[in-house]
């Protein structure tokens, strides 16, 4: 008996607290009951007429309106509410006077929780270039459009295991410090703890990292792929969702040096079913912040929309933000060889008339992020999967066809962004395997259990990588990756 009222009072102790304590701004406007007495703690957006306080706690993207009747306050106190303080207020909430929201607070107290400098504070209530904001990161998401946007973020972080969760794949956590580079592009950043200024070396005068913490040469990853194969092989389906690392020089839109990468990887299934996949996989995770995310798109969409305003006619987008993600979600995926993509770009107006700039001559050139965006925004106008790759262009361990040339690697092209996933069906033959990575100067030493697996069980296998910037960059509409993580890091940069 006692036993369980103490049970009782554990469970249910919280949710009294929880009650008395503050409520958050999105709980307060869908509210249904008015004339009561609540509480919110938040930062004021902008305090006009020494009566309006828009306050924002980041649970929405809408502020909620506080009303202060200024005789009811000091001088000192109302001084102190400036735009970026955190406040604590007490009131009553009740159906709204004004337009533009059904509830707002009449105040009855206010705690100056945290003041700030209306002098120096960086985020003033005006139109601020992405440029500024990006050397503000710290507060960046102080702002309408940023705060939109990381929510977005993280609810399609939440999509992306709720997909793989529901659909029985296991979630794996690959390492961040490899010693093999599995794209085999050499772009990794590398990882010691030898002294920089005065590293142990050999006789040949080259660094001895047999010295080094881990007895070997070690860098981040550039993709937990290869360790997922191994856990595919076992467990059968499963995913990675983690940060990955690429020294890669290129100071793009589209590019970070840091970035976090969807990667699903199946037993027993060829590039057809990694297609069929991929395609659901996108559509549902779209899907969800459809559903789920309104306010903040709505707010993204008008955002767009009045950018657009500012262009020239040719420039501006012909759909809406909600529109593009519908249309995603409603149409298939355009499904081409790479053989028939070389000929329609062979064939297109740009290439003939030499506006490309790397005009498209012979198969087995690699395609640029203008040749992707061609296909996807002027000739097919929909999403677009190109299979069956030059092998030379392709990394050492995708499927070789059996036209000895072409390789089951898949990349998913989207409108405004271009390459968005990569992924193929893997070599699962030994022998294929061991001539590729030779033929590659691959050591066999550093991926001796990678080798393994195609020893003991092998079979047929695949998988894929979702840039997650790139998601969100489509998802929100942003057109610069640095605007769509936290704290971007790109060649020179990685302040905060
Ligand atoms: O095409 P990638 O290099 O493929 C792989 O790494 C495979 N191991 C994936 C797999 O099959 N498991 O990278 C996958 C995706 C790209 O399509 C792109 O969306 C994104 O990762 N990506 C980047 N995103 C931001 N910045 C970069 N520097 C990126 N490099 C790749
Ligand atoms: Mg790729």
């Amino acid at each position: 008996m006692a036993i369980d009222n103490l049970v009782e009072t554990i469970i249910f102790a919280p949710k009294k607290v929880n009650q008395m304590t503050s409520r958050t701004v999105a709980e307060l406007l869908s509210e249904k009951q008015t004339q009561i007495d609540i509480e919110v703690k938040g930062w004021v957006r902008t305090f006009r007429a020494n009566r309006f306080i828009a306050l924002n706690d980041g649970s929405t993207i809408n502020n909620i309106q506080c009303v202060v009747d200024f005789e009811n306050f000091e001088e000192a106190t109302l001084k102190r509410i400036t735009t970026g303080a955190a406040v604590h207020i007490k009131g009553t909430l009740v159906e709204s006077q004004g337009k533009g929201q059904s509830v707002e607070i009449q105040v009855n107290s206010i705690e100056i929780l945290g003041d700030s400098d209306p002098e120096t504070y960086p985020i003033q209530p005006k139109k601020h270039s992405f440029e500024f904001l990006r050397e503000n990161a710290h507060l960046r998401t102080r702002t309408n459009t940023f705060s939109a946007v990381m929510r977005l973020r993280s609810s399609l972080s939440f999509a992306i295991h709720k997909y793989f969760n529901e659909n029985g794949f296991y979630y794996m956590h690959t390492p961040i410090i490899t010693g093999s580079d599995a794209e085999g592009a050499g772009e990794m950043f590398r990882v010691s703890a030898l002294d920089a200024k005065n590293p142990p070396l050999k006789d040949d005068g080259t660094v001895d990292y047999s010295k080094d913490f881990f007895g070997k040469e070690t860098n981040l990853t550039v993709s937990g792929q290869l360790e997922a194969e191994t856990y595919a092989m076992s467990l059968g389906k499963v995913y990675t969702f983690g940060p990955t690392f690429r020294a890669e020089n290129s100071n793009t839109s589209r590019h970070l040096a840091e970035f976090w990468m969807i990667e699903p990887e199946v037993a027993f299934m060829d590039i057809h079913g990694n297609m069929d996949l991929a395609e659901d996989f996108m559509k549902s995770v779209i899907g969800y912040v459809l559903e789920n995310n309104k306010e903040d798109l709505e707010f993204l969409e008008q955002r767009l929309i009045q950018e657009d305003k500012s262009k020239p006619q040719a420039e501006r987008s012909e759909m809406s933000l909600t529109d593009k993600l519908r249309f995603v979600v409603d149409n298939n995926f355009k499904r081409v060889t790479y053989t028939e993509a070389i000929d329609i770009l062979r064939n297109s107006k740009p290439n003939k008339k030499k506006k490309f700039n790397y005009i498209i001559e012979e198969w087995g050139a690699d395609l640029q992020s203008e040749h992707e965006r061609y296909l996807v925004e002027k000739h097919f106008n929909c999403p677009v999967i190109l299979y069956d790759y030059p092998a030379n262009i392709k990394a050492f361990y995708m499927r070789l066809n059996e036209d000895g040339k072409t390789v089951r690697a898949m990349d998913i092209l989207f409108p405004g962004i271009g390459e968005i996933v990569g992924g193929s069906q893997r070599e699962e033959r030994l022998d294929v395997l061991k001539q590729k990575m030779a033929a590659l100067d691959i050591p066999e030493e550093e991926l001796w259990w990678y080798l393994d697996l195609r020893k003991y069980g092998t079979a047929v296998h695949s998988g894929f990588g979702l840039g997650f910037e790139r998601l969100v960059m489509f998802a929100t509409g942003m057109t610069n990756i640095r605007d769509v993580i936290p704290y971007p890091r790109t060649p020179q940069n990685a302040e905060f």
